[in-house]
C-alpha cells in the first residue's frame, strides 16, 4: 500500500492531500486556530508535583490567554486567569514560582488568598464600589490525568482528558507517571520560526527518521511505525534495533539503561509516543517519561515548550540512562526544529504546489483530517478573504473624510 486512504472522510480534498499553503501563513486563520482549537482544547500545563507545597504555582500561557494554577494552604490545586480584577495586571509572575500565604498583585497591592478569593484592597475607602464580594480571580476550568494537570480557557466541545485519554491509561499506568517528579534540568523552551502547524507535520510522521536523524535511526529505525489518530490521539512505537550501534549516546543509552521491572516486558525496550490533539506529546520511556508542546505565538512563530519526569528513588544508572535519552531528544528536536522551519518557509514560496505523501505519513494526514473537521475553512485551496475588519476601517475612514 503507498498511498493513505480513508475513505470515511467527507471532503471534497482528495485522500493524498496535506493542508494547502496559505493556512500555514495566514494571520486570519491563525486567530481563527487560537479560537477553535487551542482556548477550547486541554493545554497540558504542568505534573501535581510541580506545585507540591502551598503557593507554588506554574504558569501557563496562549494566545490572549494567561493562566495559572496554584495549590492552596488546604491542598487544593486551583486554575485561575492570570489577570487582576482591579486593572488586569498579572497576579503571579514569571513561569513558576511560590507565594507566601497571599498573592500579592505587584500593581496596586490587592491580595487574594490562594483560592483565589479577595483578601485585601489598598485604599478601600477610595474606591465608590461598596461589594467587592464577587471579585475573586477568574476561574479557569481544570482537570488532572495521571499526576498531569490540564487546563482548558473556553468550555469546548471535547471530551474531558480522562475519556481522551482512555484507551491509552492502562497501557501506561505501569509507568508510574502520578507518581513522578519534573526534572528541572528536563525543561526546555526552544524558539521555532514556523507555523505551528509544520512543526506537528514533521513530528507526525517516522518516514524520515532514518535520514534526518541519525541517534534515532540508530536506535529504532528500522522497527518505528505511527498509527493513525483514533478520536483526539495518536499513538506510535520504535522498538530497539538489536545489533551494533554507531552513535556514542545510544550504545551507552543501551549498554547503561537496566531493566525497568514495573514495564511489562514488551514495554522494556521501546519508546512509546502518545499525541494529543492539539498541541501535546507525551513520551513514555524505559527510564523517565517527556513531553512536548508546541505554544503558537504568531503565524510563523512556535514556542516548543518540553520536560521530564522521572521516579525519584531511581537507580544512578537509570539517571544515566535518562541523562542519554535527553541528548538523543536534544539532538532530535534541533534536527526537526530546522526541518519544520524549511517546510514552514516553503508554503510560502511560489513554487510550492501539492505535496505528497507515503503511507509511512499517513500520521500528518489523519491529523490534518481532524484539522478539517474541526476548521473546515481549511479544506479551502485558496486563503479566503477576512473583509470585515478591514471593511468596518474602510467604512469610518471614509466617514470622517
Ligand atoms: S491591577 Fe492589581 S492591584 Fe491594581
Ligand atoms: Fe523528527
Amino acid at each position: 500500500m503507498n498511498s493513505y486512504q480513508n475513505p470515511t472522510r467527507p471532503n471534497s480534498i482528495s485522500e493524498s492531500e496535506g493542508l494547502p499553503g496559505w493556512t500555514y501563513f495566514s494571520p486570519g486563520l491563525f486567530d481563527l486556530e487560537l479560537e477553535v482549537l487551542f482556548y477550547s482544547h486541554w493545554q497540558f500545563v504542568c505534573h501535581v508535583n510541580e506545585i507540591k507545597y502551598p503557593g507554588e504555582f506554574v504558569s501557563y500561557d496562549i494566545g490572549a490567554e494567561r493562566g495559572f494554577v496554584i495549590r492552596d494552604s488546604a491542598n487544593r490545586i486551583h486554575a485561575f486567569h492570570n489577570l487582576c480584577r482591579h486593572r488586569g495586571s498579572r497576579v503571579v509572575s514569571g513561569k513558576r514560582g511560590q507565594c507566601n500565604k497571599v498573592m500579592v498583585c505587584p500593581f496596586h497591592g490587592w491580595t487574594y488568598n490562594l483560592d483565589g478569593t479577595l483578601r485585601g484592597i489598598a485604599r478601600r475607602d477610595t474606591f465608590s464600589e461598596s461589594d467587592f464580594s464577587n471579585l475573586g480571580l477568574k476561574r479557569i476550568e481544570f482537570e488532572i490525568w495521571n499526576g498531569l494537570i490540564f487546563i482548558r480557557f473556553k468550555p469546548g466541545k471535547q471530551a474531558s482528558i480522562s475519556e481522551i485519554m482512555n484507551r491509552h491509561t492502562r497501557e501506561i499506568q505501569p509507568y508510574g507517571l502520578d507518581r513522578m517528579i519534573a526534572s528541572p534540568k528536563g525543561r526546555i523552551t526552544d524558539r521555532i520560526e514556523a507555523n505551528w502547524k509544520a512543526v506537528r507535520d514533521v513530528d507526525n510522521e517516522g518516514y524520515h527518521v532514518p535520514q534526518a536523524h541519525p541517534a534515532l535511526n540508530d536506535l529504532y529505525g528500522k522497527d518505528y511505525h505511527d498509527e493513525t489518530m483514533k478520536g483526539e490521539t495518536s499513538r506510535s512505537v520504535g522498538r530497539f534495533t538489536p545489533g551494533p550501534r554507531k552513535h556514542w549516546s545510544v550504545r551507552n543509552y543501551l549498554n547503561i539503561l537496566p531493566e525497568n521491572n514495573d514495564l511489562p516486558e514488551s514495554h522494556r525496550n521501546i519508546w512509546l509516543y502518545i499525541g494529543i490533539f492539539p498541541n501535546l506529546v507525551l513520551g513514555f520511556y524505559p527510564d523517565c517519561v517527556i513531553f512536548y508542546q508546541e505554544i503558537p505565538q504568531t503565524p510563523t512563530l512556535t514556542l516548543q515548550r518540553g520536560g521530564v519526569f522521572h521516579h525519584k528513588d531511581e537507580s544512578r544508572e537509570m539517571k544515566l540512562a535518562r541523562y542519554l535519552s535527553g541528548r538523543i531528544d536534544r539532538e532530535t528536536s534541533k534536527e526537526d526544529s530546522m526541518l519544520s522551519v524549511w517546510v514552514s518557509e516553503a508554503t510560502k514560496s511560489s513554487a510550492y504546489d501539492k505535496v505528497i505523501f507515503s503511507y509511512l505519513e499517513k500520521g500528518v494526514l489523519s491529523y490534518h483530517d481532524l484539522l478539517r473537521e474541526k476548521l473546515p475553512v481549511t479544506k479551502l485551496d485558496v486563503e479566503p478573504a477576512t473583509p470585515q475588519l478591514q471593511d468596518l476601517n474602510d467604512r469610518m475612514l471614509s466617514a470622517v473624510t
